[in-house]
């Protein structure tokens, strides 16, 4: 998929405060899942490299979009019905655009076959967000890791912390270089912090040695693949900094649990929904989402707890946190949750909708 979406994890990392070198970041954005649903056009389609195009989105009354910042993605609905998630990769400063960038997948689940399909300038689509729930966070230096179309949050960061006086590099692996968008921008933001490792000439790329001097004052991120995210993620557990790891999946992690499949320890859940009035009760091996359905429509994508579409706001009980977006800080909050895999520790549940 395309989405850059989301694992996001762990780890918002409190700083020194009173450290020169640490990079002032923008609190992230988060609004109310539920309530920024907003018609878009189409400004402009480009072609980035093979198979990805980016798009240039602009409000259909004229306004401003919303504010938004490095990490953040917006849910699109598609002229199908299709639900998908981009992460913006433009000028965080610029409120009258949002551009994403969509990878071609003829095998994938059909969302980003039909925006190369569909989209032209002028085409009209439908909008949520944006959220980011893999923000940049303070640190004293930064190593960004990305594979393919997980380049899309990393680009606006690398942006933002180039215009900084912190230390920082990016690795930015691809099938081979006619496939890896914004290599020029990137060249020309990075200069020498850029490593560019187009696998058909130059193999993998050396992720340890790319981390060998990562220590706890680094936050490390890292946007692609299945595969790159767990080498990835298991050097930072070798070296002990897996709490300075930040993720952005493609797809559920190895370990996700499974949808729509009791466990042991499931009990029947009530669920009320406040808003508009309404109750469900889910039984073991039904999620939250697919009961909330039988009286009431909610989107959903990725329906494995790793996109965020589903996103819906708490406002009484214990959520059982079972996707693989929200950091542990999001979860202790308790305040939202992904009604698609996640379930409850409380009996009942009260969600904003
Ligand atoms: Fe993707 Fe729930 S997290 S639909």
């Amino acid at each position: 998929m395309n989405l850059p979406a989301l694992e996001t994890g762990p780890n918002t990392r409190s700083a020194d405060e009173g450290s020169p070198s640490l990079l002032t970041v923008p609190t992230p954005h988060v609004p109310a899942p539920d309530s920024l649903e907003r018609e878009v056009l189409v400004r402009r389609v480009t072609v980035e490299a093979d198979r990805v195009i980016s798009i240039e989105l602009v409000a259909a009354d004229g306004r401003r979009l919303p504010p938004w910042t490095p990490g953040a993605h917006i849910s699109l609905r598609l002229g199908s019905g299709l639900v998908r998630e981009y992460s913006l990769c433009g000028d965080p400063d610029d409120r009258e655009v949002y551009r994403i960038a969509v990878l071609d997948e003829p095998l994938g689940r059909g969302g980003s076959h039909e925006l190369h399909d569909t989209a032209e300038r002028g085409a009209r689509l439908v909008i949520r967000g944006p959220r980011n729930h893999f923000p940049l966070v303070p640190a004293e230096r930064y190593l960004f890791i990305a594979g393919g179309i997980g380049v899309t949050p990393i680009l606006p960061m690398v942006r933002t912390v180039a215009a900084g006086a912190v230390d920082w590099s990016l690795l930015y692996g691809g099938r081979s270089l006619s496939s890896m968008a914004f290599v020029d921008d990137l060249m020309s933001i990075c200069g020498s912090r850029l490593t560019l490792v187009a696998q058909d000439r130059m193999g993998l790329p050396d992720i340890v040695g790319f981390l060998s001097g990562a220590d706890t004052a680094t936050a490390v991120y890292c946007c692609g693949p299945t595969g790159l995210i767990e080498v990835v993620r298991q050097r930072c557990r070798e070296a002990g900094i897996l709490d300075s790891l930040h993720l952005e999946r493609f797809g559920p992690a190895p370990q996700a649990a499974p949808v729509d499949a009791p466990t042991n320890t499931e009990r029947a859940i009530d669920v009320e929904l406040r808003r508009s009035g309404k109750r469900v009760t889910v039984p073991p091996g039904r999620s939250i989402l697919h009961a909330v359905r039988d009286v009431l429509p909610w989107p959903s994508s990725c329906e494995e707890g790793y996109c965020g579409t589903c996103e819906a706001r708490v406002l009484d009980g214990v959520p059982d946190h079972r996707d693989t977006i929200l950091s542990e800080e999001e979860r202790a909050q308790g305040d939202c949750m992904m009604i698609c895999v996640s379930r409850a520790r409380t009996p009942t549940l009260t969600l904003d909708l």
